[in-house]
C-alpha cells in the first residue's frame, strides 16, 4: 500500500503526553466522559474529522485576502465559483457550518408532519428536521447494520423502502436526502448508480432531492475505486455527475473542504434560492457572508479544490484503511469495508460480556483514553438516548466507537501508536467493566453526561 503523503510540513504544533496515572485520575475527576476533557489532556484527538483539518499554505495565504465587506465580498464570488465548478450549482447560500445550512433548508421546505426519507440522517440533520415538524425516515439498505458485510456501498438507499415511504403520500414528502458518505453508518459510500436510481424515484413522485455533501469527495473517490465504469473518470467529473441529478446540497465545509469552520447550501433553482434568502438573512447573515468571515469563504473556495485532489484522497483513504487493517490483524472487531473518514470498532463484539445497559461503547471510549490519551466518540446507545414514549433506553443495532481521522494532521507513526494502544486493550478486554450514568443529560447524552464504573 503506497502511503506517500502528498504534502509536507511547514508549521507544527505540540502533541501532549501524559502518564497513565494522570489519565486515570483526570477521567475520574471529569466523570468518565472525554468530551469534558480540555484538549491539552489529549495525546491523539480522534473525536472528529470536523473542523480539525490542517489548512494548506495556499489557504493560509487566502486568509490574508479576506474581503470583509458586508455585502458583495469578493471571497463570496470565489466561493460561488468553486461550488459552480466542482458541484455545478449556480446558486449558493453561505452558512456558518453544516447545521446552519440544514436549518435554512428545513425551515424553507418542511411542513408539520412531513417525512424526509434518506440513509441514516446525521444527528443535527435529524434534529433540524424534527425542529421544523418533520420526521426523518431511514431507508438505508439492511447490510449497513451488519458490521462484517463486505458490500462496497453500504450507504446505499434501499429503493423499495424508499418507494414504499414515498408512495404512502408523495405530497407528504418534504424532500429526499442522500448523505454522502453515510457517517452514522460507518462512513460508508453511496454508489452513483444508487444516487441516480433515487433521483429517478424522486422525480417520478415529484419530490425534491438533496444531498448532505459533508464528505462528498471521499464518496466520489470510492465511486472511482469501487464502482465498475468509473476507473478512468476524474474526481471532479464524478462529483459533477453526483450533483447533476439533485436539486441541491447542504455542506459542512468543515469536512471535505478542509477548513476549520464554514458551510453552505448549493442550489439549482432560482426560485428555491429566492425562497431561502430571507431565511439566510434571518438565521445566518446577509447572503454574501451567511455567518462567515470573508477570509473563511476564501479558505473554503481554495479547500474545495484541494479536497478533490486524487493523490490527497488516495492518501487519506489509505491512511484510514491502514489503521483499520492493523487493528483487524490484532483481532479487533472493526467495521468493514473501512469508511472514508474513520475506523469504527464494533463495541458489542469487543466487549460481549458487557450488557448493553452498561454501555460497552462508552467503556471502550474510556479505555482508549486511559490506555493512550486517545479521544474518540461512541456512535452508540449513549448517543441514541431514550424513546420519548416509553422512556426506555434505545439500543441501536450497531454499538460503534468511531476513531475519526482529522485531514492532513496525523502521520503514520501517530496512527501506529493508536493501533498499539487498541491492541493492548483487546488483550485485557475481559477485565474491562461497563459504566452507568452518574448524571444523565436529557438530550444529546454523549456531550454532557457523566458516568460511574460498574
Ligand atoms: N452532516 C453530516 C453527515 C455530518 O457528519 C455533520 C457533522 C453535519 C451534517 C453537520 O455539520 O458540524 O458543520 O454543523 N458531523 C460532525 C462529526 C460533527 O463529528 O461527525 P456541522
Amino acid at each position: 500500500m503506497s502511503m506517500l503523503p502528498p504534502f509536507k510540513i511547514k508549521s507544527v504544533e505540540p502533541v501532549y503526553t501524559t502518564t497513565r496515572d494522570y489519565r486515570i485520575k483526570r477521567i475520574r475527576q471529569i466523570g468518565y466522559n472525554p468530551f469534558l476533557l480540555p484538549a491539552m489532556d489529549i495525546t491523539i484527538d480522534l473525536l472528529t474529522d470536523s473542523g480539525t483539518s490542517a489548512m494548506s499554505d495556499r489557504q493560509w495565504a487566502g486568509l490574508m485576502m479576506g474581503d470583509e465587506s458586508y455585502a458583495g465580498s469578493s471571497n463570496f464570488k470565489h466561493l460561488k465559483e468553486s461550488i459552480k465548478d466542482i458541484m455545478g450549482f449556480p446558486y449558493t447560500l453561505p452558512a456558518h457550518q453544516g447545521r446552519g445550512a440544514e436549518k435554512i433548508l428545513d425551515r424553507a421546505l418542511v411542513k408539520k408532519g412531513q417525512i424526509i426519507p434518506g440513509n441514516i440522517h446525521f444527528d443535527t440533520t435529524k434534529a433540524h428536521i424534527e425542529d421544523a415538524g418533520g420526521r426523518a425516515v431511514d431507508c438505508t439498505i439492511d447490510k449497513i447494520y451488519d458490521s462484517q458485510s463486505q458490500h462496497p456501498f453500504k450507504g446505499n438507499i434501499d429503493l423499495n423502502k424508499l418507494e414504499t415511504a414515498i408512495k404512502q403520500d408523495p405530497t407528504n414528502v418534504a424532500y429526499v436526502l442522500i448523505t454522502i458518505t453515510c457517517n452514522s453508518g460507518g462512513g460508508q459510500p453511496v454508489s452513483l448508480a444508487n444516487i441516480k436510481a433515487v433521483a429517478r424515484i424522486a422525480r417520478k413522485y415529484n419530490c425534491l432531492l438533496f444531498i448532505d455533501a459533508a464528505r462528498y469527495a471521499e464518496n466520489a473517490y470510492f465511486i472511482k475505486e469501487r464502482e465498475p465504469g468509473y476507473k478512468n473518470w476524474g474526481i471532479k467529473q464524478i462529483t459533477r455527475e453526483i450533483f447533476s441529478v439533485s436539486d441541491g446540497c447542504t455542506m459542512s465545509a468543515k469536512k471535505d473542504a478542509l477548513v476549520n469552520i464554514g458551510g453552505f447550501i448549493g442550489l439549482k433553482s432560482k426560485s428555491l434560492y429566492q425562497k431561502m434568502v430571507p431565511l439566510c438573512v434571518l438565521l445566518e447573515g446577509f447572503p454574501t457572508y451567511g455567518g462567515m468571515n470573508g477570509r473563511d469563504m476564501e479558505a473554503i473556495a481554495i479547500g474545495l479544490h484541494e479536497g478533490i485532489d486524487e493523490n490527497y484522497l488516495r492518501h487519506r483513504t489509505d491512511q484510514v484503511a491502514c489503521l483499520g487493517e492493523q487493528m483487524k490483524k490484532s483481532g479487533i472487531p472493526v467495521l468493514v469495508p473501512f469508511g472514508g473518514h474513520a475506523v469504527y470498532i464494533d463495541a458489542k463484539k469487543f466487549f460481549p460480556h458487557i450488557k448493553r445497559e452498561h454501555f460497552p461503547g462508552q467503556a471502550l471510549v474510556i479505555e482508549l483514553y486511559i490506555e493512550g490519551g486517545i479521544r474518540v466518540v461512541g456512535i452508540d446507545a449513549v448517543l441514541a438516548g431514550r424513546d420519548p414514549d416509553t422512556g426506555k433506553n434505545i439500543f441501536p443495532e450497531l454499538e460503534l466507537v468511531r476513531l475519526a481521522i482529522p485531514r492532513r494532521v496525523y502521520m503514520k507513526e501517530h496512527l501506529d501508536y493508536v493501533a498499539e494502544c487498541a491492541a493492548r486493550i483487546w488483550q485485557r478486554r475481559k477485565q474491562v467493566r461497563g459504566v452507568r450514568f452518574n448524571f444523565e443529560s436529557p438530550i444529546m447524552r454523549h456531550f454532557q453526561s457523566t458516568f460511574k464504573p460498574i
